[in-house]
């Protein structure tokens, strides 16, 4: 265990080196595992002991987890919340145990933002008005209505709260385009496809599609397909992430337009967790650089992408 300077939370033997907990939401997508693989990585690099468990997307997996780590007693936890609300309490434990908290990825709604260090991530509400102003945008050049169906990630988690909040903002300046229909399929390829089928079976009226995320998207476009439909063409297609295989199926002409979400978040994950157990001053809020791929750019950026 390391000691945190100055907290008084040494915690047993004080052999320098810092062990960290990490509770992941799942492996739901490529995003996920792209992330998860980084944190490994990071923390390898950093001579960071890693100790990390999968929640497999429910809350409460993650709670006991967060809670073995305490018992542990390790030097820090770090965590991706599955949802925003339902945490003060076991943060509140961890508080209690002297153990720093540091958020990645997900937020938490908690009013007491002393119950944890820091949230390192992107802008979800930022990512879901780009996906609105893209097609704001291209709408301009449509003779009739513009009708979406939106895929939402998990029921709950801030990337789904904030990327139809976000959305829901950008289309509002253009009064032909309307969400006709818009359901959870839970981030992943097999609902993506699921939810699609039934959706577009119920609304063979709609021409665009906004998911979520690309895995949602991907598994989307295979129902899009058994319909008889070309996406991209018949239905445009919006996504967020940048996976390799959504940008594949972007450079193909199959997805339209991609907002970028890095799941690269280790490194700085690892910096942060050294300067908070050296008792330093971090900031609590530090956001992700992104960008958005059009089909073009998706050629162009493909053969360098890492993940
Ligand atoms: O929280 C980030 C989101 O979670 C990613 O956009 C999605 O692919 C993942 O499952």
């Amino acid at each position: 265990a390391a000691g945190l300077a100055g907290c008084g939370g040494d915690s047993g033997n004080d052999d320098g080196k810092i062990t960290m907990g990490f509770a992941q939401v799942g492996a739901e997508s490529g995003w996920r595992t792209a992330n998860t693989k980084d944190i490994q990585e990071a923390a390898k690099a950093a001579g960071i002991e890693l100790k990390f468990s999968d929640a497999q997307q429910k809350q409460e997996n993650q709670i006991k987890a967060i809670r073995s780590y305490i018992a542990q007693k390790v030097d820090i936890i770090a965590f991706s919340p599955v949802v925003e609300s339902g945490w003060d309490q076991v943060l509140k434990e961890a508080k209690d145990a002297e153990i720093p908290v540091i958020l990645t990825d997900r937020a938490v709604d908690s009013q007491d933002t002393s119950l944890y260090e820091t949230f390192i991530g992107s802008d979800f509400v930022l990512e879901g008005k780009k996906a609105g102003e893209w097609l704001v945008a291209d709408a301009k050049a449509a003779p009739g209505p513009v009708n979406v169906i939106q895929l939402e990630g998990n029921t709950g988690s801030a990337p789904a709260n904030d990327r139809k909040a976000g959305f829901a903002e950008a289309i509002k300046a253009d009064p032909k385009i309307k969400i006709v229909a818009s359901q959870d399929a839970e981030f992943t390829r097999a609902k993506g496809k699921e939810v699609m089928e039934a959706l577009f079976k119920a609304h063979p009226e709609a021409n665009v599609l906004y998911a979520h995320n690309d895995d949602m998207g991907l598994g989307a476009i295979e129902a899009i397909e058994a319909a008889g439909k070309k996406p991209g063409v018949d239905i445009k297609i919006i996504t967020v992430d940048a996976v390799k295989d959504g940008m594949t199926a972007l450079a193909d002409g199959k997805i339209n337009f991609i907002v970028e979400c890095s799941p690269l978040l280790g490194n700085q994950l690892m910096d942060l967790a050294k300067q908070v157990l050296d008792g330093k001053e971090v900031p609590k809020r530090v956001l992700t650089e992104e960008t958005t791929f059009t089909q073009e750019q998706a050629k162009a950026a493909l053969p360098d992408r890492k993940y």
